[in-house]
């Protein structure tokens, strides 16, 4: 499958290594432009690009660059998409550390994705929001193994969703369905959930346990 990653950081250096062991077709771009992607692409064999060829012939593009650069992406970001295109958003709000304050998240009590989304301009699935980087290449296991880590996976399309939770499945994690994208705040920092490793009963769990209110680390 055809992948495009925006943002080739922790969350972005790593799924690329992931998706591409897998055999998948990758292209990865980050702020600063191809030529500073050289390292990666020749690690992994992904196709370093511009961002605004990222999502050029890409069934799946992963977005994943700190929340407060989301609205500097460029317009058109998708066009040229394959059709059906899925948006994965790995998006988390960190007001005092790194993003500043965002109104509409804070105010008209937005979750996180979906204030992506609105930016972007296209639905989105959020998924490996609360999963450490060094875990995408450290804790893979094969379906079945009772370490078998599991990630919550919100979004209001199924059909997306479903073609998320393959992709994952792939790289050797299990998914819970965490519902739709106004129910993701279940899932972002400061949850229960947000960091845990643990396999599918303990993550739908802790979704079950989330409190509705956003801690008062994550406020502005
Ligand atoms: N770190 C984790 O373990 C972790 C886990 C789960 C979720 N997350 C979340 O996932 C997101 C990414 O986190 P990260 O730790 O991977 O971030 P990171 O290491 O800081 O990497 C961010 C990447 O985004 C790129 N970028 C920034 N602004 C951009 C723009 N305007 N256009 C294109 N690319 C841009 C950067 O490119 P340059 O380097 O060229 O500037 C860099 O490649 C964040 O929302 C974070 O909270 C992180």
């Amino acid at each position: 499958m055809k992948i495009g990653i925006i943002g080739a950081g922790n969350i972005g250096g790593n799924l690329t290594r992931r998706f591409t062991a897998v055999g998948h077709d990758v292209s990865v771009a980050n702020s600063r432009g191809p030529e500073t992607l050289k390292a990666l692409a020749e690690e992994t064999g992904a196709t370093p690009v511009r961002v605004e060829d990222a999502a050029r012939g890409a069934e799946v593009v992963v977005v994943t660059v700190p929340l407060k650069a989301v609205p500097d992406l460029p317009s058109g970001l998708f066009d040229g998409a394959a059709e059906g295109l899925v948006v994965i958003d790995t998006g988390n709000y960190y007001p005092r550390q790194r993003d500043g304050r965002i109104a509409g998240i804070e105010d008209e009590g937005l979750t996180e994705s979906r204030w992506t989304e609105r930016h972007l301009g296209h639905p989105v699935i959020k998924a490996f929001n609360g999963t450490y980087a060094q875990d995408l290449l450290d804790r893979p296991r094969p379906a079945g193994d009772p370490g078998r880590l599991a990630l919550p996976v919100a979004g209001d399309d199924e059909a997306a969703k479903a073609k998320v939770r393959a992709l994952i499945d792939e790289i050797g994690f299990d998914t819970v369905d965490a519902g739709g994208l106004d129910d993701s705040w279940r899932q972002q920092p400061g949850t229960p959930v947000y960091g845990l490793r643990a396999g599918t009963r303990a993550v739908t769990e802790a979704l079950a346990q989330a409190p509705k209110e956003r801690p008062a680390d994550f406020r502005g």
